[in-house]
Formats: structure tokens, C-alpha cells, sequence
């Protein structure tokens, strides 16, 4: 049995993920991923839906939707 899929909410940053997902977008399209990779939540990213580091100095999140 493999490990779960790990989702961490980095603080003020991108959704860290851990693990085997598959990724799809809004045409039905397969992104393709590696194990490893983050997410951005913050919308500045020019690599959407992957964190590009944009974020840093300006991306606060909402209170309690910081790290988790
Ligand atoms: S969260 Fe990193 S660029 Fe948006």
C-alpha cells in the first residue's frame, strides 16, 4: 500500500503536494505533475496552476487559511 497523498497549506505561500495525484483542467485536460510540486493560491503565478514563487513579499492569506 503506498503512502496518502500529502496537502500542506504553506504559510502565506502555495499548497505543497506530496504523492501521486492527477491533475485536470477545466477542458478535461491532464496536467502532468511530478511527486512533488506546489500550487499557487495566491493567483500570480504565470506557471498556474504551479507556484512560481510570485507570491513571496506580497501574498497575505486570510486569517486562519494560513498554515495549517
Ligand atoms: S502561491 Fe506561489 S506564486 Fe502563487
Amino acid at each position: 500500500m503506498s503512502d496518502p497523498v500529502q496537502i500542506r497549506i504553506k504559510e502565506n505561500g502555495s499548497i505543497r503536494v506530496k504523492g501521486t495525484v492527477e491533475i485536470i483542467d477545466g477542458e478535461g485536460n491532464v496536467i502532468e505533475t511530478k511527486s512533488d510540486f506546489s500550487l499557487c493560491r495566491c493567483g500570480l503565478s504565470t506557471e498556474k496552476p504551479f507556484c512560481d514563487g510570485s507570491h513571496k513579499d506580497v501574498f497575505k492569506a486570510p486569517e486562519g487559511l494560513g498554515e495549517i
